[in-house]
């Protein structure tokens, strides 16, 4: 346990994320002693009910976790409510401000712990964070500890509105106490980067124009909107995946790097490098981009607008100008309500020289797969001889499936994205947050094209639901990448001999 007290305000409490992830991801951190002992949990929303009402509606989600229920038992008894007239109520953060203190009085008291620190989660949308930041500024600060602030996405909907929620938060606090979320940073395959491609001399070596034809990175899910659609509608693919999830990983894909990857400079040093990489590529224009959206979209309930534009599936083609990557293509693949659930960085290699006269057939090429979810696995497509008396080449894998070589004896864990960047948070390490400047280099990348096609609207290709997205989408990820598809090769999942 940690000797310094904490004290974790959930803001927006009673909504979606906080319940689905924000509670779950605090409970295995607890159960993992990564909490201090002294600790107590606030949810704050406006909805009227008690604090026995709120543990009530998180049980279900912390019971999926399968952690004893005498721990989960415990973790509620520390998870308090408060309900607040508005987000940015005074009085209703006064009155937290005075429970909070009481319990650290008691605590200090008894257990002699000095030092109190806060957490404040905002899991509420992005036009109440001004007047919450400006309420917990005036009443809710720690006196003592650390306070600091987690935000969630999304950080605006264009380069305008982007640096108005950074203007609005930026006035009350400092950078240094605020940490951008996006919770692919804190996936194991997205933190593995730095090891694999600063870590490996091999690696380091092929990650280059000379040897890329192109980078894909994908991200699939197998479900529509489902009841999000108030929201989802207002922002279509590109923004809700592709301009952070996908953009972010790129980022730490391909940058340069960077001089410290540990330590207390790491955290800025790795996010200089990835504005860096954001500087060197220009903004995305309409025909570097192709859109879909499936069939059935508009008969969600939470989608309002009938005859709704807004992508459901998206590819992006863009580049990095710099000396490493100039003139290789960077696809963005993102969508929703396909054929299954995905998401992987893929890099492949140009055409081995001179096969056709070595092998009398052209081998397929080389793939380096990072495969985030589900079942992290890198593996490189390889070509090796048909095993036995054949001698064709084939296409096979060079692999690590991180299920069986690291998890499977339970003694690695493998936790959450949440619960490693909530811990992050604690330790006040940055590097897996984003930084002002590198969101508003993302926006200005995207901003244009968001206009146009809002603009022009711009109709999206249709694709039936359960499928891989629109039938013309792979032509154009050819013509756009040189990308070629090897249909022959059957990815062998383990199971199948
Ligand atoms: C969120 C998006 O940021 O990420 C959702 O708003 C999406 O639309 C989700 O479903 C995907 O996260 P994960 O971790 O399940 O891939």
């Amino acid at each position: 346990w940690v000797k310094e007290g904490l004290a974790i305000i959930v803001i927006g409490a009673s909504g979606d994320l906080a319940k689905k992830k924000t509670y779950p991801s605090l409970l295995s951190l607890f159960a993992d002693h990564l909490l201090p002992h002294d600790l107590v949990i606030y949810g704050y929303a406006r909805s009227n009910i008690t604090s026995e009402d709120l543990r009530e509606k998180l049980r279900p989600f912390l019971d999926k976790s399968g952690i004893d229920s005498e721990v989960i038992e415990d973790f509620l008894s520390r998870c308090h409510y408060q309900s607040g007239a508005g987000y940015g109520d005074i009085s209703s953060w006064k009155d937290l401000n005075d429970k909070i203190v009481a319990f650290e009085d008691d605590i200090g008291t008894s257990n002699g712990v000095e030092n109190f620190n806060r957490l404040f989660y905002f899991a509420i949308p992005p036009n109440v964070f001004a007047e919450t930041g400006e309420a917990i500024k005036t009443s809710c600060m720690a006196p003592k500890g650390f306070s600091r602030m987690i935000v969630e996405k999304p950080f605006g909907k264009d380069l305008e509105s982007c640096k108005e929620i950074l203007a609005r938060l930026g006035q009350h606090f400092d950078e240094t106490d605020l940490y951008r979320i996006d919770h692919y940073l804190g996936k194991e395959m997205v933190q593995n980067l730095m090891v694999m491609r600063f870590g490996n001399i091999w690696m380091d070596n092929i990650m280059n124009r000379n040897n890329v034809q192109c980078i894909m990175l994908t991200f699939k899910e197998p479900f529509g909107t489902e009841g999000r659609g108030g929201y989802f509608d207002q922002y279509g693919i590109i923004r809700d995946i592709i301009q952070n999830h996908l953009l972010q990983t790129m980022c730490l894909l391909c940058m340069e790097c960077p001089n410290k990857l540990d330590g207390p400079d790491a955290g800025e040093k790795i996010r200089d490098e990835k504005v860096r990489v954001l500087e060197a590529m220009d903004p995305v224009t309409l025909d570097e981009v192709f859109l879909g959206q499936y069939e059935g979209y508009h008969d969600d309930p939470t989608i309002s607008n009938k005859d709704s534009n807004c992508p459901t599936f998206a590819t992006v083609r863009c580049f990095i100008n710099n000396p490493r990557w100039a003139g290789v293509p960077i696809l963005f693949k993102a969508g929703k309500a396909l054929n299954e659930r995905k998401a992987e960085m893929r890099i492949q290699f140009k055409d081995a020289p001179a096969s056709m006269h070595l092998f009398g057939c052209d081998v397929p090429r080389n793939e380096l797969v990072i495969k985030l979810q589900p079942d992290e696995t890198i593996y490189m497509k390889s070509n090796i001889k048909t095993p036995g008396f054949g001698s064709a080449p084939i296409q096979s894998e060079l692999e690590v499936k991180y299920d069986t070589r690291y998890f499977a004896e339970k003694t690695v864990s493998n936790p959450d994205a949440y619960s490693r960047l909530i811990l992050d948070v604690l330790r006040g390490k940055s590097a897996s947050f984003v930084r002002a400047d590198e969101l508003i280099r993302a926006w200005e990348i995207f901003t244009p094209v968001l206009h146009q096609i809002d603009r022009e609207k711009v109709r999206p290709h249709v694709y039936k639901t359960g499928t891989r997205g629109p039938d013309e989408a792979d032509e154009w990820i050819n013509s756009k990448s040189g990308y070629k598809r090897n249909d022959a090769y059957v990815w062998y999942d383990g199971n199948i001999c």
